[in-house]
């Protein structure tokens, strides 16, 4: 019984709404990079981000540039971050992402279902080529970046993985 119970708990905290986030989400997004710890925050931020930092680096968000996409528990709590930092090249519309995912609801998927969300974002906006810098330490953002087909080359100590996004052609009716 007491299994029962545990087990209908998890599946309703897998129950996840997805949410843009925008400035007055301020403290949400705080609150959800607090749960970090310090390694998680260097492979996320690359430097040792303390709660200052973080709370000077989220009022500075630029919300016309980025989109963050956000998996949201049921008490509203950020589950899993993704920030989408859109930039231009000689080549078109690209984007750089960054990843995070709450340790409690880590090495369920989420890191998966936000590399989807970025895709279907880069469909529906017009983004033609992912990137993303990663440590070659961190095996498990490498292993949602590898499952959606990014390529890595290396700069320095990381790797950039990067993915060019197929856009389906839309069908009119005749
Ligand atoms: C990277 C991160 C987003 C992954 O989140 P997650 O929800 O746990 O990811 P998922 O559950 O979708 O998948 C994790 C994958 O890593 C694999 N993995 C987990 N730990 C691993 C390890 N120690 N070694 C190798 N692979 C590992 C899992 O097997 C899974 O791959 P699979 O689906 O092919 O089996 C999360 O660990 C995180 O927030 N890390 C700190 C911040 C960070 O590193 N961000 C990346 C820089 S932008």
């Amino acid at each position: 019984m007491q299994e029962h119970i545990q087990a209908a708990t998890a599946q309703r905290q897998h129950r996840l709404a997805i949410e843009q986030l925008g400035p007055e989400d301020h403290d949400r997004i705080a609150a959800h990079f607090l749960t970090l710890s310090d390694d998680d925050r260097q492979l996320r931020f690359r430097c040792a981000a303390d709660a200052d930092w973080i709370g000077r680096y989220v009022a500075q968000l630029d919300f016309a540039r980025q989109t963050l996409l956000a998996l949201v528990a049921p008490d509203g709590s950020v589950a899993g971050l993704l920030q989408i930092c859109r930039f231009r090249t000689a080549g078109g519309r690209c984007a750089e992402l960054a990843f995070s995912v709450d340790p409690a609801h880590r090495g369920r998927g989420l890191g998966h279902r936000l590399m989807a969300l970025a895709l279907a974002h880069a469909q529906t906006v017009g983004i033609g080529r992912l990137a993303t810098e990663v440590a070659p330490a961190n095996r498990p953002m490498r292993a949602v970046l590898e499952a959606a087909g990014m390529e890595f080359t290396r700069e320095d100590d990381d790797l950039i993985g990067t993915l060019a996004v197929v856009t389906q052609p839309v069908r009119l009716a005749a």
